[in-house]
């Protein structure tokens, strides 16, 4: 069985993705730094497998730690050498991922996010672990006015969070070149992930107040409170933005499909948008949510938030193709599942 080092494994996306590698087989090394999740997801992934009669404790090791502290980073990798277990690879997560608040603090962003990948990308040459799946983001693509956007479209991101992926992305890039016949490289850059786990025992618990739209509508709806939507004077169809929202648990089997993607080929250095290339409008989606739940998401119209984007879809056909995997969940799955994890676990973890 291969082992994987899973950055920021506790987060949303992570613990998502750790329990489908999990459900691939594979024995997991999580280090995450607990700043933006809580240990407890982990917890429910093996309680989880319990339900099932599976005891994974053996395959799931979890170490606390940032990936600033090079020390840190390099003992773990040490450790797995001393121990006979080496990695076969990485899934790296572990990032900052807030647009408002990269515009508000970009050498929080630069040092946690870049830095931070820097040190793992060091370390994973040292060791000669040259396998990395790694968690981009479709705002690289900054403001376009294409209807979808494929993986050679114009990059300019126009925030810090964006600037801070493309900069990892070259970086991996340059590696790629220079070092071509070693390293395997898949990019994954996500549109908007949202929902949760279908067993209702995993979901997006930010730790502190929220700037992403789909936990702030299931706490509106949730506590009767009035959320604010950013903007009705788009050029869109109803004046609000529209995005590529994706199934958590669509985009966790988009990451272990790279993954074994990269086991089963040669070296190589592959960037895929994951999303479902369908654009939907911050009034659909508040409607959707609204309708498939029996629920009232109370909202008022508010102007443009700085740093946002008119419209982010994906055109999603290599990663189809490349990974042969595909999108299975609704947007009514999405929001079913985002508030049976809300009504389910009301304070979270
Ligand atoms: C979506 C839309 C807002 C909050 C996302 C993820 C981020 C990263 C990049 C993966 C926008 C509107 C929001 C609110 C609103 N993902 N909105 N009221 O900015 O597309 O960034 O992609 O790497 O983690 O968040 O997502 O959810 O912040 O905003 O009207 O209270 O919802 O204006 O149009 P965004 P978002």
């Amino acid at each position: 069985m291969k082992r994987i080092l899973v950055t920021g494994g506790v987060g949303f996306i992570g613990s998502h993705t750790c329990y489908s590698l999990l459900e691939n087989n594979f024995n997991l090394c999580v280090i995450d730094s607990l700043v933006n999740s809580n240990i407890k997801s982990l917890e429910k992934i093996k309680y989880i497998f319990k339900k099932k009669k599976i005891d994974i404790s053996a395959k799931l090791e979890f170490l606390k730690g940032d990936l600033k502290d090079k020390i840190f980073l390099d003992g773990v990798f040490k450790n797995a050498e001393q121990q006979k277990k080496p990695f076969d690879g990485v899934i790296h997560f572990a990032g900052l991922k807030a647009v408002a608040e990269s515009v508000a603090k970009p050498f929080l962003y630069w040092e946690n996010n870049v830095i931070g990948s820097f040190n793992l990308i060091n370390s994973m040459e040292k060791y000669d672990c040259k396998t990395i799946v790694f968690s981009s983001s479709a705002t690289v693509y900054g403001a376009s006015t294409k209807r979808v956007l494929n993986e050679v479209s114009k990059i300019n991101p126009i925030n810090p969070y964006g600037s801070t992926k493309i900069a990892i992305e070259n970086l991996l890039n340059d590696i790629s070149m220079s070092l071509k016949k070693e390293w395997k490289i898949a990019i994954l850059r996500y549109f908007n992930p949202i929902g949760a786990h279908n067993s209702g025992l995993l979901g997006e618990n930010p730790l502190q107040k929220p700037n992403n739209i789909f936990p702030i509508i299931i706490n509106s709806a949730f506590e009767n409170k009035t959320m604010k939507v950013f903007g009705d004077d788009w050029p869109t169809h109803d004046g609000t933005c529209i995005r590529d929202y994706i199934h958590v648990e669509d985009l966790a089997e988009g990451h272990v499909k790279a993954l074994k993607h990269l086991f089963q080929n040669k070296s190589q250095n592959i960037t895929l948008n994951i999303g479902t290339g369908k654009g939907i409008s911050v009034l659909e989606l508040i409607k959707t949510f609204q309708e498939i739940n029996s629920v009232k998401v109370p909202y008022v119209i508010e102007k443009r938030r700085e740093g946002d984007v008119c419209k982010l879809i994906a055109d999603n056909s290599k990663a189809k193709n490349i990974l042969n995997w595909s999108p299975q969940k609704s947007l009514n799955e999405m929001c079913q599942d985002g508030w049976q994890w809300k009504c389910l676990n009301p304070n979270g973890y």
